[in-house]
């Protein structure tokens, strides 16, 4: 009695296409199809976070014709799989040839062969792609709740979310489209930080919620009309409770994903100051209870109210710094952000080591600007879930600024100052748009 073949397919699925429709045909002709979807994790190891989640994906795919089954992959990687399945195809577009997945392909060729099983490519459906897809829907921009929501699908995914500071509607383009690759993986900024110290900065204003929440809101409408990422928004104190909780509603409205409130009262000095100026940590109880106001004012499941100590900051040691993230915590705070301005990260470490042992654990936020050695993969080995770059595109910028407008006054001319700039064309080639 002859059994049918069982034939592999590995896929995200995120936007199927004609393409995808190919290669499931070949496969249904060579026998009975089960498809590999790749996992969040999997795909955000080496990618962008998928638009649809695992979920969603899989219900899409089961009901394709000529799926049998919808399994699991957890891994970019295919030989975990192939080995459990032993099937007697793979079948995947001949794109995987060349490029960053030829390994992938060599691994499962090798795994086929010790079962005589094969591997089966279909020419690459030309004028389609997930790319182009990708970048179409970029253009269309998103949604206020799909922005929103995608911060916990972050946190929920990656080993640790990577945000930098956007105060501008040009610096939030910078963070939508800079992309890396490195070993075959595709590096990007999973979201943006509107830092209260950039903000005034780049309005010309001190750092001490001077700049009220109606500007702070303008600039977000900048920022979201461009970009698609998620973005967290640094409250400050959070103002006075009554309005924190118009704040939340503003906020959550616009499809931000989450605020970070700091523990300290009165008028609000930069933290980076530490104790060179006066600055008032707020008690316990009255900081939980601007939580608890912040966490009744919420209307959507997914946007988070972070709590943010600045025990550290004014010397108040680890011990103090624990117990208000554990009274935080219970306050209802969705995350715990721990700033420092030393130079090393070992306090930082020496409070994520006991932050570990908290009976209940949510996600944990570091800001290196002090202690910038550090790295994303030392952060994530202590426990932190997400880093925020909280100032360097403005810091960026300035300098340079200053030394073009020098340049001009010393030399009464330009030209000395045009090693410093982008050229005209670059500057217009910033914005696509311009050449349309
Ligand atoms: C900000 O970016 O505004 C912050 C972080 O609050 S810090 O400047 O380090 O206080
Ligand atoms: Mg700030």
């Amino acid at each position: 009695m002859s059994t049918t073949p069982t034939v592999y397919v590995g896929m995200s699925a995120d936007l199927i296409h004609p393409g995808h429709i190919n290669i499931l045909r070949r496969a249904a002709e060579l026998g009975e199809v089960t498809i590999g979807l790749l996992t969040d994790t999997a795909i955000a190891g080496y990618k962008r976070l998928p638009h649809m989640t695992y979920q969603q994906r899989k219900a899409v795919v089961e009901s394709l014709q000529g799926v049998t089954r919808v399994v699991a992959q957890e891994t970019l990687d295919y030989v975990p799989n192939l080995e459990r399945l032993r099937p007697d195809y793979v079948v995947h577009g001949d794109d995987w040839r060349t490029g960053v997945q030829q390994q992938t392909r060599q691994r499962a060729i090798d795994a086929l062969a010790q079962w005589g099983g094969r591997l089966v490519e279909v020419p690459y459906t030309q004028g389609i792609s997930s790319t182009q897809l990708n970048e179409s829907i970029k253009q269309i921009g998103t949604t206020p709740s799909v922005r929103l929501s995608r911060l916990r699908r972050l946190l929920d995914t990656k080993p640790i979310v990577r945000i930098l500071e956007a105060h501008s509607g040009l610096t939030g383009l910078i963070i939508e489209s800079t992309m890396v690759e490195l070993d075959g993986r595709k590096l990007e900024f999973d979201g943006m930080w509107s830092s209260s110290l950039t903000d005034s900065t780049a309005r010309g204003k001190p750092d001490i919620e001077a700049v009220d929440i109606s500007s702070r809101l303008q600039t977000l409408n900048e920022l979201f009309e461009v970009t698609t990422k998620p973005l967290v928004f640094d409250g400050d104190t959070g103002g006075k409770p009554e309005h924190f909780t118009f704040t939340v509603r503003s906020l959550e409205r616009l499809g931000v994903s989450a605020v970070i409130i700091e523990d300290k009262e009165g008028l609000k000095r930069n933290s980076l100051f530490g104790t060179e100026v006066a600055q008032t940590q707020s008690s316990i109880e009255d900081f939980s209870e601007r939580l608890a106001i912040g966490k009744r004012a919420q209307i959507t499941e997914d946007f988070m109210i972070i709590a943010r100590i600045e025990s550290l900051i004014l010397e108040q040691g680890l011990d103090d710094a624990i117990r208000r993230a554990e009274a935080y915590i219970e306050a209802g705070a969705d995350g715990i952000m721990i700033h420092s301005r030393q130079s090393s990260p070992d306090e930082v470490f020496a409070f994520c080591e006991l932050f570990e042992k908290l009976p209940t654990r949510v996600p944990l936020v570091a800001v290196p600007t002090s202690y910038h050695q550090v790295t994303e993969a030392e952060l994530a080995d202590h426990g932190v879930n997400m880093v925020i770059y909280a100032n360097h595109l403005l810091r960026a910028a300035y300098p340079q600024m200053v030394t073009v407008a020098r340049s001009i006054l010393e030399h009464g001319r330009a030209t000395e100052a045009e090693r410093h700039l982008a050229t005209v064309k670059e500057a217009l080639s910033i914005i696509p748009e311009n050449a349309r």
